[in-house]
């Protein structure tokens, strides 16, 4: 595996795999990989012969008061799980790489984004589709996959990539979970022994509402399976969609209809 940080070495590592025939399967990260990142990644290999994959914790998309400085970050263990992976390269961008010239953009996150996510978090997803348009003007990718438990996010990109014309296949993989149900994150870390117990209710609580369609009911049962509290549960594209926090964690996950 290739570990890159310039853009100039990925242009020479890109373009050589291009003169060989390959097609670019790119998966982007903020690093902190578990197995749902590595199923993204035999997704692009099955698609594309040279798989890259980039790790990059995106300040544009964290508030001032969010987790940006106590992210999980383990560049060698990342690597390392790359590696094993049968990854082909590895870019890890400096900010001054994606910002040379600061944070503003003309790309903006578009009719996707309303409500949902941006209601709690209104900074994000513009900071998902600056840092993700960089990294794709970077990789030139063919195709590029993201994970469906940030549904709302692989929708916003999808609407990207039609508006601005890119010629680039957006995947969507399925969620990855743990043997309770749990939609595997980074930020699963952040959680005690106990918290975790709490955890596990979440997909519980929303495949039945998936069944019953009652959102009502599944809030109440998250508050009662110990959530603090919920910024919402909703039905939209076909799932329902939930955060929740316990304690200073949010999750989120969703549920085909
Ligand atoms: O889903 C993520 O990990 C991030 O939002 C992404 C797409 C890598 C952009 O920073």
């Amino acid at each position: 595996m290739d570990i890159i940080r310039t853009q100039t070495e990925l242009n020479t590592a890109i373009s050589n795999r291009r003169k060989q025939g390959d097609k670019i399967g790119f998966v982007p990260t903020m690093g902190a990989l578990h197995a749902g990142h590595i199923s993204l990644i035999h997704r692009a290999r099955q698609h594309g012969e040279c798989v890259v994959v980039s790790i990059f914790v995106n300040p544009t998309q964290f508030a001032p008061h969010e987790d940006f400085d106590s992210y999980p970050r383990d560049e060698a263990q990342d690597a390392k799980n790359l590696e094993d992976a049968g990854v082909d390269i590895l870019f890890l961008p400096t900010e001054k790489t994606l910002y040379p010239n600061g944070h503003d953009t003309d790309i903006k996150a578009d009719i996707s984004a309303n409500g949902l996510e941006t209601v709690f978090r209104p900074h994000f997803f513009d900071g998902v589709v600056n840092v993700v348009s960089r990294l794709f003007t970077a990789v030139k990718p063919d195709i590029a996959v993201f994970g469906e438990k940030d549904f709302q996010q692989l929708q916003v990109i999808k609407e990207m990539v039609t508006k601005e014309n890119l010629p680039i296949e957006i995947i969507g993989a399925p969620i990855i979970r743990d043997k309770d149900g749990l939609a595997l994150s980074s930020r699963n870390t952040y959680l005690s022994e106990s918290e975790l117990l709490v955890a596990r209710q979440l997909n519980k609580i929303l495949t039945i509402a998936s069944q019953s369609q009652d959102i009502e009911t599944a809030k109440a049962s998250l508050l009662s399976a110990g959530f603090d509290k919920i910024d919402y549960v909703e039905m939209r594209w076909n799932r329902v969609l939930a955060a929740a926090w316990i304690g200073k964690t949010r999750l989120i996950d969703n549920i085909s209809l």
